[in-house]
């Protein structure tokens, strides 16, 4: 049964091999190619390489036991995915003989009420969790993560998970309390035989260097009937410099039920001149008319009145977050292919000291320079984000910290030159930024993968150090360690995995 790759596979999995061909793919199988593609969502790299051997969709336990012993005997690299949301491709790309392991088949979400907790399998996608917990609860729970809802729940709370609720409640890490997962031995472990350093490392660390998380044992998070949002759009000549440099200051301190980020992008001014506009984006955990005298109180300069709010339940704010109108049928929520995919490119950073006007003006000319301009997502932090010790998870972004940014640049023409254009672009944004932002050094939040910022090529821990800092400052130690103890062999491995001491 070692001779080959399926056998292996059969015995160890206890399947037929008919049985088997319908969820273990090779290069011939016809529906190769558009499982690959499936979930990818950056066009960047949506192309299969010879290296690419199988791709398994287990619906049991058992096949992803024996896809990671068939493979350990094989010595074939592993690629977990989950989404297929990684920025950087880590999750179906290598440049050695590999397979992935693709858990879209497992993606049962099992509410406790009562409990006001989920089982969640790590092929759920964001959308699946929420419209299940709201629909379950009747509107009365929530989760606290990202925004996009075809993103996958193994890939997010494996790397933190931010969103709107974050000033509230914390990372989708924070409030993961148990979780299923199997190790680079193959054994099905769960929080309390893992060890508290395994589930420690996998919740914030990414999973990815550490096993194979299978579901996840998540808090979930009192939501009121209605939640009010609202969009204020400011360009320069409606003095969105005053404001952002307001923002800063204040948006880390409001009151934790209100969340405004800033959406900063190269719009059209008076006369279609070219401006910069700051849309004022936000969720309130609450109404109106609790809303408009609160922002009067903290933050007056926006000039924020009752017609700019809408109320609407806490699942249809998704949508609204998203870009999207609330009011599209939720089952939208169900289907993984409902946004729209295109090629793109993204980095991160944490400011920690409110940048100047003068510095701010500086920043919206680098951003109009040239004709491919990055839009920037500023999150602010603060609330219970400032709370939690660095320690907690592997997350260390916390107190301190006013809020982060996402540089992101997205187009849909393929091609070497669009690529060049648009890295250029938003390489001149992060490239300024440098003076305003963390240094020594310049964080970066792992769910925005970069591997600009570092990777492994030969395998050192020197290497590994190099980005390993930036994303996760003293926890990088730790991870190490944690590593060396639960895959001393270094099994699971990437471009950005923890190297085993
Ligand atoms: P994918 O399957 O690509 O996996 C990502 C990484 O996790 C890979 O290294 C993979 O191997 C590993 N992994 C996946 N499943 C695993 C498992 N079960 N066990 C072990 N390792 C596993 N983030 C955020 O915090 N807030 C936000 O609002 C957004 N918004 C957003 C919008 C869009 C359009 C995109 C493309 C991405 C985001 N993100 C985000 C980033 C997102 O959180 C990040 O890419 C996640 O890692 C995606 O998880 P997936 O499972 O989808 O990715």
């Amino acid at each position: 049964h070692e001779l080959n790759f399926d056998s292996c596979f059969s015995f160890h999995s206890k399947e037929s091999s008919t049985n088997v061909s319908t969820f273990l793919l090779d290069t011939h199988s016809p529906s190769f190619s558009s499982v690959f593609e499936s979930s990818i969502q950056n066009l960047r790299f949506n192309s299969t390489n010879q290296k690419l051997l199988y791709i398994i969709t287990p619906y049991l336990y058992e096949h992803v036991q024996a896809a990671i012993i068939c493979s350990k005997i094989h010595r074939l690299q592993v690629r977990i995915r989950s989404g297929g949301h990684d920025y950087e491709a880590l999750s179906y790309k290598a440049d050695v003989p590999f397979i992935i392991i693709d858990l879209v088949k497992l993606n049962k979400v099992k509410v406790n009420r009562g409990k006001r907790t989920a089982w969640v399998q790590s092929g759920a996608t964001l959308g699946e969790l929420y419209y299940h917990v709201a629909n379950e609860s009747r509107g009365k729970l929530g989760f606290t993560a990202g925004v996009c809802p075809t993103i996958g729940v193994g890939g997010h709370i494996s790397g933190g998970g931010q969103g709107v609720l974050m000033r509230k409640f914390g990372l989708s890490s924070d409030n993961a309390v148990d979780a299923i997962v199997v190790t680079a031995d193959g054994a099905v472990v769960d929080r309390q035989s893992m060890g508290e350093d395994l589930f420690w490392a996998i919740r914030g660390g990414g999973a990815a260097s550490f096993g194979v998380v299978l579901e996840w044992k998540i808090k979930l998070v009192p939501v009121p009937p209605k939640v009010t949002v609202f969009t204020i759009p400011r360009t320069l000549e409606q003095k969105a410099t005053k404001l952002v440099h307001r923002w800063q200051a204040i948006a880390p301190k409001f009151h934790k039920d209100l969340f405004i980020r800033v959406i900063l992008f190269v719009g059209k001014g008076s006369q279609g001149r070219k401006t910069i506009q700051a849309n004022f984006n936000a969720l309130f955990l609450g109404t109106t008319d609790q809303l408009v005298p609160l922002m009067q109180k903290s933050f007056p300069e926006l000039g924020l009145k009752p017609e700019d709010c809408k109320e609407i339940s806490w699942i249809q704010s998704i949508f609204y977050i998203n870009g999207e109108d609330p009011g599209q049928p939720l089952e939208l929520l169900l289907d993984r292919k409902h946004v729209q995919k295109g090629f793109f490119k993204a980095k991160s950073d944490f400011v920690t000291k409110p940048i100047s006007e003068k510095h701010l003006e500086a920043i919206w000319k680098v951003m109009q320079d040239g004709d491919t301009p990055a839009i920037m997502i500023w999150d602010p932090y603060g609330g219970q984000m400032a709370e939690i010790p660095e320690d907690f998870t592997p997350f260390p972004h916390r107190a301190g910290v006013l809020y982060n940014i996402q540089y992101f640049t997205k187009w849909f023409e393929g091609g070497a030159l669009a690529e060049k254009k648009h890295l250029e672009g938003i390489n001149r944004v992060y490239n300024f930024m440098a003076p305003f932002v963390t240094k020594n050094p310049r964080a970066a939040y792992i769910n925005y993968r970069d591997l600009d910022i570092g990777r492994n090529i030969k395998g050192t821990l020197e290497e590994a150090k190099v980005w390993g800092e930036k994303y996760f400052k003293r926890n990088f130690e730790r991870l190490t360690k944690i590593k060396g103890e639960v895959d001393y062999e270094n099994f699971f491995k990437s471009e950005q995995n923890f190297v085993p001491i």
